[in-house]
């Protein structure tokens, strides 16, 4: 069978280093994966209130997720915080209580930065979210991707200073969603 992979990109920008990342990495998985990108900017703020009668984006949004056999998260980092954009999108998942889209799916977390650090603290904080979630997260290799020249090559490709670290990182990911899905 197929295994389907919710990505899940934390910047809503058009034209988002994040979700070219996003892109670029389903690449080099295997053909029996296949990576979806699921919308999180038509979800409204969630409000404990809307629990007994979700939006119909909300409802999307999570039965994606269930219907998915792994997550892949790839965020920025928003003053050294995940953007709340995500944080949103991980709380609308995880309601009304008893009834979270997320637990149990395998995660795999990554992003990438202009700065040096590279999304290391975004990371670090989605991480404690996604332990809570009782999502089982990949925790090796780490990849803090700083986001400069080459780092895509001219057709979206994960550039050639990079391609091999990242796609040592996509194999590791696909194997922990084939032991956990
Ligand atoms: C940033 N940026 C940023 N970068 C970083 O490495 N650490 C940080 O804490 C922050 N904080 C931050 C806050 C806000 C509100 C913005 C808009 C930006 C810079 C960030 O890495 C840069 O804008 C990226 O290009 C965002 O990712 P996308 O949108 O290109 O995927």
């Amino acid at each position: 069978g197929t295994y389907r992979i919710a990505v899940v990109v934390g910047s809503l920008r058009k034209d988002s280093f994040n979700r070219k990342l996003a892109t670029a990495l389903a690449r080099l998985a295997p053909a029996d994966f296949a990576f979806q990108q699921v919308r999180i900017d038509d979800l409204p703020l969630y409000n404990q209130d809307d629990d007994g009668a979700p939006a119909e984006a909300v409802r999307r949004f999570k039965a994606e997720i269930a219907g998915a056999q792994g997550v892949l998260f790839v965020t920025p980092e928003y003053n050294r915080s995940i953007p709340g954009v995500l944080k949103n999108a991980l709380d609308q998942g995880s309601r009304p209580y008893g009834q979270s889209a997320w637990a149990g799916k395998p995660a795999g977390v990554i992003g990438t930065s202009i700065g040096a650090i590279g999304t290391a603290l975004a990371q670090q904080h989605l991480r404690n979210v996604l332990a809570y979630l009782d999502m089982p997260t990949l925790g090796q290799p780490e990849a803090f991707v700083h986001a400069k020249d080459g780092l895509f090559d001219a057709d979206g490709n994960i550039g050639e200073a990079s391609r091999a670290f990242l796609q040592g990182w996509v194999d590791k990911y696909v194997a922990w969603v084939k032991r956990h899905a």
